[in-house]
């Protein structure tokens, strides 16, 4: 159960595993005591007597007290030398900020965020601190809520400028943390395009670490997520401190280690380039964060994130219900097709038990390649003579659902909309746009953009009574100016135009609550909590090879869940690494995620075509548990040859485990992997392979995982308590 109490000048959130603790103390500075492990109370003046900062009766600001205070939100300019979470110009032009304690609130439940996706729940407690620069009125209102159900604390701060002139806001983290040690090592998720989120790890360093995007999403080369974790960690064991932020364009997340080897962490918006006019009585609104904390490991840390996304921030309605088996024309097709040949397709995965059918790029103004069009979502009736209508009827007559891809937030040089509206696009006036995949930006800032943005959407998902929207957005930001702003408010931009771009999910989610809405960006280049709160489901990786899918959906695995990430199983070779994999490995691979197929089923063999038949049978059956069990990284790709994972179902009756070997090797011996998340005292049969283990025995002594065949040899099997 969460609670927060109110000890004399202490405030301590906790539920039943986690503790956060703060503390008010002379000259109404607000002190951070601690977080972590659950506590049942906390002597505050030897925590602060440890960072040589005073205790709770003799703590002064004089003497630059505040640069060894671990603090809750701190700021620059008043004797604290490290970086602080808000950065303000003020009206007079000086920087300092000086943030005193006013008064806090403790309410059930949760508020939402003025124009972010946040998380939300009625069974978590919140807690609201106000504080309040003496001199110039500025305000910082910070939220703090704890969960009943997960081990988490969700933060967030709303600036107010309570003067009487403008100001100028140059950072506002959504969270600052201070920590009395430095014996952690850091985490990261790092990579680029068809590289997704690799996982990195290194000891924490004097000086600054940690991950930040500039390119107006959240990233193929970055996530915003950061793990520390103690240096004897592992995926099953040990200390992990996880933060994540419910953010899709530049953020910043990083920790620096200072003085006596005491640690800040910080994650929020990327204050480099941004800058943010607020006038008398405005209020700016962080984006939220969140802190999770385990001392069951990496996985501990990982399943705490997974189910606070699914329980409190996906959208509702989606995270539980039944994901359709997809069918995605892109890698069948690309841009070479007209009806007759989606529909020849269409006719062959239905037969093979595909609930839905996705016509990809390609379908729009006179798009054959990807150099013309987007911005026109007018048919192109060369390929489709009778239109969306009759191509979807078509589709539907045969027992499949339909879906359609889009790039709403573009728009090509090569278009009716750009010829007539230049101004719409991202671009500094006076410079040539820069375009990469031959295209630019709409600008998501402007009310006209986010208008026109919503209607041709929300008038092509009516056209085609789709059931589904792959929602893609295929380029970074480049020249970044707005026709719109002001001079000064330029910096603005790049968050604008995410606020903007939520406005627009808000409201065609909102108007289409039956259609399921898929993120895409270039792959997983977007693919962060803040989508996630409007799209149930994100397309992991353009990479679609076996091995390389081994290493991104783990990486990704460790903040978010399987039931948000998208699989297919492809053709091969494969068509970006060239590599030929089984179909075995192809399709216990993709089920690591919402399972589906992209490639062409017109080329498949007899045998083939009867494996899809019985995989589509396979993959709906154990959905339940591959998608919302608890899920377990057993083996990582980034330490060795061999992958392996599992998901257990909630009573612990059914598991559904997969090793992938990587390279074949000779004169080897089978590996034995040791299981998580059984039944020690329930028996467990194999139902590949007819052999039963005690639970107790798979975890402890392991499970052999013989594989036969060469590179990319796989094991998938389904464990089932035996009798049940
Ligand atoms: C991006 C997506 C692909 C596909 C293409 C279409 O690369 O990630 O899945 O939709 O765009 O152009």
């Amino acid at each position: 159960m969460a609670e927060i109490l109110q000890q004399g000048n202490l405030y301590h959130l906790r539920n039943d595993h986690i503790s956060y603790i703060m503390a008010v103390m002379p000259e109404n500075v607000l002190a951070h005591i601690y977080f972590g492990g659950r506590l049942h109370q906390i002597n505050a003046d030897a925590v602060l007597r440890h960072t040589g900062a005073g205790d709770t009766k003799s703590f002064t600001v004089q003497e630059c007290g505040l640069d060894r205070l671990p603090q809750e939100y701190p700021a620059f300019g008043l004797g604290d030398q490290r970086e602080g979470a808000l950065g303000i110009e003020n009206a007079d032009g000086s920087v300092a900020v000086d943030l005193r304690y006013v008064r806090a609130e403790i309410k059930n439940g949760k508020p939402p965020l003025a124009g972010l996706p946040a998380t939300f729940g009625d069974d978590c407690k919140t807690l609201r601190v106000l504080l309040a620069d003496p001199c110039t009125r500025v305000q910082a209102e910070l939220l703090y809520t704890v969960f009943d159900d997960c081990d988490v604390i969700a933060r967030s701060a709303r600036i107010v400028n309570g003067g009487t002139r403008d100001i100028q806001l140059e950072k506002v983290m959504s969270l600052s943390l201070d920590l009395p040690d430095d014996r952690w090592e850091m985490i990261t998720l790092n990579g680029s395009w068809a590289r997704e989120r690799s996982v990195n790890r290194r000891a924490l360093m004097p000086g600054f670490q940690g991950a930040a995007t500039q390119c107006g999403a959240s990233s193929h080369q970055q996530s915003p997520f950061m793990a520390l974790a103690r240096r004897g960690t592992t995926e099953q064991q040990g200390e992990a401190l996880g933060v994540s932020l419910i953010y899709s364009g530049n953020f910043v997340a990083k920790a620096a280690v200072y003085q006596n080897r005491s640690v800040r962490i910080a994650a929020g918006i990327n204050d480099a380039d941004f800058s943010w006019k607020l006038c008398p009585g405005e209020a700016f609104q962080t984006p939220e964060a969140v802190l999770v904390y385990s001392q069951s490991g990496l996985n501990g840390m990982s399943q705490e994130f997974h189910a606070l996304w699914e329980r409190h921030l996906l959208p509702h309605k989606w995270v539980y219900a039944h994901r359709p088996v997809l069918f995605n024309s892109w890698e069948a097709a690309y841009f070479d097709f007209d009806e007759d040949k989606l529909v020849d397709i269409a006719r062959s995965a239905a037969e093979a038990g595909v609930e839905l059918f996705v016509m990809d790029d390609g379908w729009f103004g006179h798009r054959d390649d990807d150099t013309t069009s987007l911005g026109d979502w007018f048919v192109n009736r060369k390929k489709l003579p009778g239109g969306l209508e009759r191509l979807a009827d078509r589709v539907r007559a045969l027992g499949l659902q339909f879906g359609i891809w889009m790039e709403p937030e573009m728009v090509s040089p090569d278009s009716e909309l750009y010829r007539s509206h230049p101004e719409w696009a991202i671009h500094i006036p006076g410079r040539a746009p820069i375009t990469s995949r031959h295209q630019l930006i709409l600008d998501m800032s402007r009310e006209d953009v986010q208008d026109y943005v919503y209607r041709v959407v929300s008038d092509t998902l009516k056209a085609c009574k789709a059931s589904y929207i792959k929602w893609d957005m295929n380029r970074n930001f480049s020249n970044i100016g707005s026709a719109w702003l002001g001079a000064e408010r330029q910096k603005e931009l790049p968050h604008r135009y995410i606020l903007g771009l939520y406005a627009v999910m808000g409201r065609l989610t909102a108007e289409f609550p039956d259609i399921l809405f898929e993120g895409c960006a270039g792959g997983g280049g977007r693919f962060d909590p803040g989508m996630l709160y409007y799209v149930p489901q994100f397309w992991c990786s353009d990479n679609t090879d076996a091995l390389c899918r081994c290493q991104i959906q783990y990486g990704t695995s460790l903040f978010l869940p399987p039931s948000a990430m998208r699989s297919h199983q492809i053709a091969v070779p494969n068509h970006q690494t060239g590599r030929v994999t089984p179909i075995e490995s192809r399709f216990a691979v993709a089920l690591g995620g919402c399972f589906g197929y992209e490639l062409d089923p017109r080329k498949l063999t007899d045998d083939e075509r009867g494996a899809m038949k019985n995989q589509v049978k396979y993959a709906r059956e154990s959905e339940d548990t591959r998608l919302h069990g608890t899920f377990y990284r057993l083996l990582s790709p980034f330490e060795g040859n061999d992958t392996a994972w599992m998901a257990v179902s909630g009573d612990q009756s059914e598991a559904v485990f997969t090793f992938v070997r990587g390279h074949a090797l000779a004169n080897e011996v089978p590996a034995l992997v040791c299981l998580q998340g059984l039944d020690p005292e329930k028996v467990y049969t194999v139902r590949e392979t007819g052999e039963s283990y005690g639970g107790d025995e798979l975890m402890r002594s392991g499970l052999l995982c013989p594989v036969d065949g060469g590179d990319a040899a796989s094991l998938l099997y389904t464990l089932h308590v035996s009798g049940a």
